[in-house]
């Protein structure tokens, strides 16, 4: 199978990632659709603070991911709202496309990256090399806790 990871640039792309946030987040985590889509899912290909990124598996977009590259959190740009359907999880696309955001901020030459991590996907960031931070908050009814990678 071949899974591959793009840019999110065309408002077909931007449909196929909101509807993998929509069955991930809003229909199984029950996160409201408000809470989910946000203003940096507007454009994205016209904005220069955000990567958002869609995986591809034998042309179907199944993931999806994005970098928000305001700088906080010490001078690391925040990943989030990274997301594979069910179907096709454990078979290691979420490692995948975390390490395309990651990469891209190499590139762009940040330190490290943050993320605000659901508590049940800690051991997911941990294999990628994030070390927690912090307590643990609710955001969305869900349980949080900040996680950093020095890259
Ligand atoms: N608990 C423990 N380990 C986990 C895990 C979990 N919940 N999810 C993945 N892993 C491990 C895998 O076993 C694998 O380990 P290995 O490298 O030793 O084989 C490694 O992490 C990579 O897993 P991968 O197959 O790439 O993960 P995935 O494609 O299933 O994607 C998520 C992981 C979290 C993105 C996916 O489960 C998901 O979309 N969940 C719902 C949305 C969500 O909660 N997103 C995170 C918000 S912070």
């Amino acid at each position: 199978m071949a899974f591959e990871v793009t840019r999110v640039g065309t408002p077909a792309e931007l449909a196929a990632a909101l509807a993998v946030r929509t069955r991930v987040f809003v229909e199984e985590q029950h996160v409201p659709v408000e809470e989910e889509i946000d203003r940096f899912d507007a454009e994205p290909w016209v904005r220069a603070d955000v990567l958002q990124v869609i995986g591809r598996l034998d042309g179907t977009v199944i993931a999806t991911a994005r970098l928000l590259l305001a700088t906080h959190d010490g001078g690391y740009p925040h990943i989030g709202r990274v997301a594979v359907l069910a179907e096709h999880r454990g078979r290691g696309y979420g490692a995948t496309i975390m390490r395309a955001l990651q990469d891209a901020a190499r590139g762009l030459g940040f330190p490290g990256v943050t993320l605000a991590a659901q508590t049940h996907a800690i051991p997911f960031y941990e294999g990628l090399g994030y070390v927690a931070r912090g307590p643990v908050y609710l955001d969305a009814g869900i349980e949080h806790r900040d996680m950093d990678l020095v890259l």
